[in-house]
C-alpha cells in the first residue's frame, strides 16, 4: 500500500490487514519497540476544519517517531491559487508523507501522483477512508467480527462518510442499508459500480429494523454551509432517536463526530451511546498509526 486515497482503492485483504495492525498498535501503545517513522517529516495540509483527524495524526506520527507540521491551506500559497500539482512537486522533494483534507477527491489523487510521497486522504467531498477504518475496527472490537453485520446509515446518504461506507460494505461483504430522502441518496451509477449488498430507501423505520449498527453523520457537511437551512428541513425526519433505537434494540449507535444534538441525533441517544462514539474517535489514532506504519513499509 503506497497511499491511502479511498476505501474504493483498497481490497478486502488490505482492509483486514490494517485492522489487524491497528489492534497491535492499540495494545502496544506507549511501549512501541519500533519507530517506523524515525527520521521522517510529514505534513498535514488541511483546507477544512478538524479536531479528531488533526489531533490523531499529529499524535500518531510523533508516537511512531516522525516529525509533523500542520499547514492550513490559507497559510501556504495553495490558498492564494498555487496549483495542487506544483504544491505536490515542492513537498515531494522535501517531505516523506502528506495527510490531506480538502474538497475534490481528484486533488488528493493528483497530490499523490505529482509528489511521489505517501499520501493519505484525511477527508474529501468524495470519501473519508480513515473514519470508516476506525469504525470497522470499533465494530470488530465490540462484536468480535464483521460476520452477519448490517449497518444502517441515516441521513445524507451521498456524503463522504456514506460513500466510504458503500465501498466498505462492497469490499468486506456486509449489508448496508442507506435511509435517506430523495436528493440525499447515492447515485445509481456509484451503487452499480460498488456492487455488494447495499439497499437505499426513504423509509427509515424499515431500514433500521434489526440493524446491528445505526450510524449517522452531520446533515450539513463542510463546504455545504450555504445549503444548511434547506438540508435541515429536508433531513429532519432522518434522526437517530429513542424511537428508532427501539426498532433495533441491540444496535450499536455510532457517529463520526462532530455531532449536532437535536439534528441528526438526539442528546439523549447520543449520551446513551457516548462510550461507543468516543471509542470510534479514539480508534482513529490506532487505525491511522497502522496505516502510517504500513505505508512506510511499502
Ligand atoms: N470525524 C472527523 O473526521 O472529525 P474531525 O472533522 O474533527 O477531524
Ligand atoms: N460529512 C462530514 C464529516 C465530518 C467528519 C463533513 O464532510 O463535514
Amino acid at each position: 500500500m503506497k497511499n491511502l486515497l479511498s476505501i474504493e482503492s483498497l481490497g478486502c485483504a488490505e482492509i483486514a490487514r490494517i485492522l489487524e495492525v491497528a489492534a497491535v498498535m492499540k495494545a502496544g501503545r506507549g511501549h512501541h519497540a519500533e519507530r517506523p517513522l524515525q527520521g521522517q517529516c510529514w505534513a498535514l495540509m488541511f483546507s477544512k476544519s478538524s479536531t479528531r483527524t488533526r489531533v490523531s495524526f499529529e499524535t500518531g506520527i510523533r508516537e511512531l517517531g516522525g516529525g509533523v507540521m500542520f499547514l492550513a491551506a490559507d497559510d501556504i500559497q495553495l490558498g492564494r491559487g498555487e496549483p495542487i500539482r506544483d504544491t505536490a512537486r515542492v513537498m515531494g522533494r522535501m517531505l516523506h508523507g502528506a495527510v490531506i483534507r480538502t474538497y475534490a477527491q481528484k486533488d488528493v489523487e493528483d497530490f499523490a501522483d505529482f509528489s511521489g510521497i505517501a499520501t493519505i486522504n484525511a477527508l474529501t467531498d468524495g470519501e473519508h477512508p480513515c473514519q470508516i477504518l476506525s469504525d470497522l475496527f470499533t465494530i470488530i472490537e465490540t462484536r468480535g467480527s464483521l460476520d452477519g453485520l448490517s449497518v444502517t446509515f441515516v441521513g445524507d446518504g451521498d456524503c463522504n462518510v456514506a460513500r466510504s461506507w458503500i465501498w466498505a460494505a462492497a469490499r468486506m461483504g456486509f449489508d448496508l442499508r442507506i435511509a435517506a430522502p430523495p436528493g440525499f441518496q447515492p447515485p445509481d451509477d456509484l451503487l452499480a459500480r460498488a456492487g455488494g449488498r447495499i439497499s437505499v430507501t426513504g423509509d427509515l423505520r424499515a431500514a433500521a429494523e434489526g440493524a446491528s449498527v445505526l450510524y449517522t453523520d452531520v446533515w450539513v457537511s463542510m463546504g455545504k454551509e450555504e445549503e444548511a437551512a434547506d438540508r435541515i428541513q429536508r433531513l429532519q425526519n432522518y434522526q437517530i432517536n429513542d424511537a428508532i433505537c427501539r426498532i433495533a434494540p441491540d444496535a450499536l449507535v455510532m457517529h463520526c463526530l462532530p455531532a449536532y444534538r437535536g439534528k441528526e441525533i438526539t442528546d439523549e441517544t447520543f449520551e446513551a451511546h457516548a462510550n461507543t462514539i468516543f471509542r470510534q474517535a479514539e480508534n482513529r489514532l490506532h487505525t491511522q498509526k497502522a496505516v502510517l506504519s504500513m505505508l512506510v513499509d511499502a
